[in-house]
């Protein structure tokens, strides 16, 4: 897969990277490659058309993304609802509004997804930290403090991240089950971010959670959507899947209120073209997460050490053995390694040390930032 393009303009890197514009930008969250042709041909044709009015959105919309879910994941949608919103932080940020209330407490595991921890307090809840645990086995969940907080009545929902970012980590059947059953016990209401859900590596299988959740009686909701996974972030639409009537009720209610409803006609036909054809796209972009992920593995240079990913394209590096505090670490990657990359305390304090790359890039972007960790390891 060929393409080089970057999301963020040298202004921007400046302002984010110490003043650095020419690093290499390696940190926003989607594919720098060339798009599927399909999508691509698609938006071409929509824009061809020359007019760009309100457009009914097809009924199929929701049919397409679920004949795509039987597909990739065998997840059908029978009794379930699905609702289009805007964004996954749009979803969030209304989910926690109807279905907590002010002053109550959101259950996060960091290091997560920088987004969430804004749209919670932004929201006038408080974040209760439920951080991962690193193992000699990888990431782990800490279970044991997830029921301590699910049973503190203050905390009222938890946002899961489903596969997660930043670590990569695909939760099993048993571990998601493990949190619904917690969940369910003390009555907290979970949304799953799913969003990376066909960013799975080979050898690991996506669970939704809402078939982990079968039988708990824990109230849910997941997000999901093409964004990810076609680089399409910037047109489509997400969805918002529950099988609660409750929760689709008042979803459905404050879209309504706000209007979120309003269709972008570009979003329409990208969408359309993602799930009807993009299937042989997905592949090779996942066969090249694989080989991006063996080329990091074996050529970091001594000191830095990939953390196994299971899913997403975010690569998570472990540069503790370097001993820089935070500040320090984020201004060697910046200044002396020319790397833009997302410093890990970004994700929660339990971040310190790490840092996220995004591989789905062409091969020659991922050794060259191996040469430059090499070069900067090296100079010491
Ligand atoms: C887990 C997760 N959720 C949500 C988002 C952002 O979604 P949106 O732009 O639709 O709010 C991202 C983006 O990287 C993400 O990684």
């Amino acid at each position: 897969m060929n393409g080089s393009r970057q999301a963020t303009d040298p202004a921007s890197l400046g302002r984010h990277f110490g003043g650095k514009q020419d690093v290499l930008p390696l940190w926003i969250a989607e594919p720098y490659v060339d798009l599927a042709p399909s999508v691509v041909t698609a938006l071409n044709d929509r824009a061809a058309e020359g007019w760009y009015g309100y457009e009914t959105r097809p009924g199929e919309l929701i049919s397409t993304f679920w004949t795509w879910m039987i597909d990739r994941h065998g997840w059908d949608g029978t009794g379930l609802t699905s609702l289009i919103s805007p964004s996954v932080g749009t979803s969030l940020g209304v989910l926690i509004d109807q279905m907590t209330d002010a002053g109550d407490g959101v259950i996060l595991q960091p290091p997560v997804f920088t987004d969430f921890k804004p749209i919670i307090t932004s929201s006038g809840r408080a974040v209760a930290r439920n951080p991962l645990v690193m193992t000699d086995a990888g990431y782990r969940m800490d279970l044991e403090e997830l029921a301590v907080q699910a049973a503190d009545p203050k905390n009222t929902a938890m946002i899961l991240c489903n596969p997660h970012n930043p670590v990569g980590r695909v939760w099993t059947p048993a571990e998601l089950n493990a949190v619904a059953a917690i969940c369910a016990e003390h009555g907290v209401f979970v949304i799953a971010d799913e969003i990376h859900a066909d960013l799975v590596l080979p050898d690991n299988t996506f669970t939704p959670f809402g078939n982990a959740a079968a039988g708990t009686g824990v109230v849910w909701a997941a997000t999901h959507g093409p964004i990810k996974t076609f680089g399409l972030a910037g047109v489509c639409d997400t969805v918002v899947i529950t099988d609660d009537e409750a929760v689709a009720t008042r979803f459905q209610l404050r879209s309504s209120q706000l209007h979120l409803t309003r269709n972008n006609v570009f979003g329409l036909a990208a969408w359309d073209a993602a799930y009807r054809d993009g299937a042989p796209w997905l592949d090779d972009l996942l066969a090249l997460i694989a080989s991006n992920t063996a080329l990091l593995a074996n050529g970091l240079p001594t000191g830095i050490e990939l953390v196994e990913p299971e899913g997403t394209y975010l690569a998570w590096l472990d540069l503790r053995q370097l001993g820089m505090e935070v500040p320090e670490l984020a201004q060697w990657l910046a200044l002396s390694a020319g790397l833009a990359l997302s410093p890990g305390h970004w994700f929660g304090r339990e971040g310190a040390g790490f840092a996220r790359m995004t591989i789905a890039v062409p091969p020659d972007r991922i050794r060259e930032a191996i040469h430059r960790l090499t070069v900067a390891v090296t100079a010491g």
